[in-house]
């Protein structure tokens, strides 16, 4: 696995890629500001399928936001690096932290619903996307009823 690492960095060098801008870990407050912003945008996209689903809309404009938001699950784990726990009126709870392997195991199953849902809405069946709907909402429910993984719903 080192020996990977080194042959990566060793490609990444060859390949001209931003060495300095990798080894430049970004500052805590940003990394908080960027995920709130990323579940920000999630919770509009999620919302504004809701309100298409209630009013029978045509659901293939929503297959573009629903791949955003498989995009956003498949990139959760990588905003929660050590040192951003606290600050920045973060409301993640330490349990992020302290379970980390169910908290990424939810987001992986966000991305996967997500997924889906970007099929469903493809497809243009509104019943078949309003359940998806459904059962990618239970994911993003794994992580926040109970607080489970946020200080607020
Ligand atoms: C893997 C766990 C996890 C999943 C899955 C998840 N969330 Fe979250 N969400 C969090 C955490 C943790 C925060 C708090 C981030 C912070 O404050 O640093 C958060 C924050 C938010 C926020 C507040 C953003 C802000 O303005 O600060 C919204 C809205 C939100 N999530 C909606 C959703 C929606 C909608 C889904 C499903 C499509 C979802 N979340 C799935 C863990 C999750």
């Amino acid at each position: 696995m080192k020996k990977f690492a080194t042959l990566m960095a060793a490609a990444a060098i060859a390949g001209g890629f931003s060495v300095a801008q990798a080894q430049t870990p970004a500052a805590p407050d940003d990394i908080i500001a960027a995920r709130q912003a990323g579940f920000k945008h999630v919770g509009d996209l999620f919302n504004a399928m809701k309100k298409g689903i209630d009013a029978g809309a045509d659901v293939t404009t929503f297959a573009v936001g629903a791949k955003e938001i498989a995009d956003w699950g498949r990139k959760i784990p990588s905003m929660f690096p050590k040192g951003t726990e606290t600050g920045h009126d973060t409301h993640a709870q330490p349990t992020v932290w302290t379970d980390n392997a169910t908290f990424n195991t939810n987001a992986n199953n966000l991305a996967t619903e997500a997924d889906k849902l970007a099929v469903a809405a493809a497809s243009g069946d509104k019943a078949k996307f309003a359940a998806q709907w459904q059962t990618t909402g239970n994911t993003c429910g794994s992580c926040h009823a109970n607080q489970k993984f946020r200080t607020r719903l």
